[in-house]
């Protein structure tokens, strides 16, 4: 938390905090957005429960013995969390003004309306007045408001964009709905960095704050299977562990198939070329597949030299030794390149017992006192002496 911070409100939940830049500041407005069924309720409604203020969740979704339920599931205590179904602001007004809690929350923006216009809840005008109404009445009372939105299917929050200009901070929930893991963002944040962010397991009760990420990210196995490779990658300013799964096979029906799951396919057919003119890996005719564990998407380029790995793993049904990791991106003429932010990756690998890591030739750091190896290569060919 920044020392120039004169006050905020601790969420008692950490996750949350380190994504706000250290907890609530009076007056803000807060958008969570995210798809339906990600868990943007579960998520407020936990933290409502579990604060030490009194917070007023207003639910326009569900009825008060559903959200009862609901909060049954998550806490055992909710003394200080009162619970509104309501959907038209001067209502809910009303009832702040009665109750006068320390922390508003709206499920969801979608479902408010005001009596002030006519439009119906949802539609971009009214959404646009509810909020404003909102806004004004955080700033006024030094009220922090957070609001859930749904995102559309073009991924931006149902409506309009201008929403986004309106708040002050801009939080995204999201993850597969087939796995358990799910990454809190932030897109805009007045008040802290939006490189921070926040990762959670959902459970069948409520949302678990996960605080060392790269062990669940890590499938668990016995022996060593080929086809998989850790990289040591970094979400936000979070170094992690994650795990690289390729699948090459012999194309059975004429063009082979290239999927990808959690990584680009441009990014993959492009190391596909580079492993095919560069380095003479021959897998024009192969089918190949790659996933990431856990459900989750990377943009990190550093995870390329685990791509490599796995998929040569996979090619030559070879297992890659599970205390080894890789960190570095691979280039068009099959360079192994230097990365940001080297010292804190390996120092996560280390932390997280791994035995050597490889890493580009050209990357350059100062610490040079790391307890794991460190094996610095500057070719693809080089790496797969040394590993097979
Ligand atoms: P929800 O918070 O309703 O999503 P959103 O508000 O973003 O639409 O989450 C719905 C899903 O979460 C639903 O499929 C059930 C699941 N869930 C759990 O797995 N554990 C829980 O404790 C709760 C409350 C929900
Ligand atoms: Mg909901």
């Amino acid at each position: 938390m920044k020392s120039t911070r004169k006050f905020v409100l601790d969420t008692h939940n950490n996750e949350l905090n380190t994504v706000l830049g250290g907890g609530l500041v009076p007056g803000s407005v807060i958008l969570l957005g995210g798809e339906p069924g990600i868990g943007k309720s579960t998520l407020l409604l936990q933290v409502a429960l579990e604060m030490k203020h009194k917070v007023l969740y207003v639910s326009g979704e569900e009825s008060q013995s559903q959200i009862k339920m609901r909060a049954e599931r998550l806490s055992n205590s909710h003394s200080n969390c009162l619970i509104l179904t309501e959907t038209n602001t001067q209502n809910i007004f009303k009832t702040i003004q009665e109750s006068e809690p320390d922390i508003l929350v709206i499920d969801s923006i979608q479902t408010l309306y005001t009596s002030h216009i006519e439009a119906s809840p949802g539609t971009v005008s009214q959404i646009k007045e509810t909020t404003a109404e909102l806004i004004k009445y955080a700033k006024e009372t030094a009220t922090p408001v957070l609001v859930i939105g749904h995102i559309n299917k073009e991924g931006s929050i149902a409506g309009p964009k201008i929403l986004e200009h309106m708040v002050d901070v801009v939080l995204q929930f999201e993850g597969d709905r087939n796995h358990t893991y799910r990454i809190l963002r932030s897109q805009k944040n007045r008040f802290g960095s939006t490189a921070e962010l926040g990762i959670y397991e959902m459970l069948s009760n409520g949302l678990r704050e996960v605080t060392n990420p790269s062990e669940i990210l890590i499938s668990e196995k016995d022996s060593d299977l080929s086809g998989t490779a850790i990289a040591a990658t970094q979400e936000g300013m979070r170094p992690l562990m994650i795990e690289i799964q390729a699948l090459v096979s012999t194309a059975v029906y004429g063009t082979p198939q290239r999927s990808a799951t959690g990584y680009n396919l441009k990014r993959l057919n492009m190391i596909l070329a580079v492993l095919e003119k560069r380095a003479g890996f021959h897998l024009g005719s192969k089918d190949v597949f790659l996933n990431i564990t856990g459900g989750i998407h990377v943009d990190d380029p550093a995870i390329d030299l685990a791509v490599v790995c796995a998929i040569l793993s996979s090619n030559n049904d070879e297992a890659i030794p599970q205390n080894y990791c890789f960190a570095a991106e691979i280039g068009l003429a099959g360079e192994v390149r230097p990365v940001s932010r080297i010292e804190q990756r390996i120092s996560e690998a280390e932390k997280l017992g791994f035995d050597k890591v490889f890493i580009s030739k050209f990357n350059k750091f100062t610490n040079k006192d790391f307890g794991i190896e460190i094996i610095a290569v500057s070719k693809i060919e080089e790496i797969y002496q040394l590993l097979f």
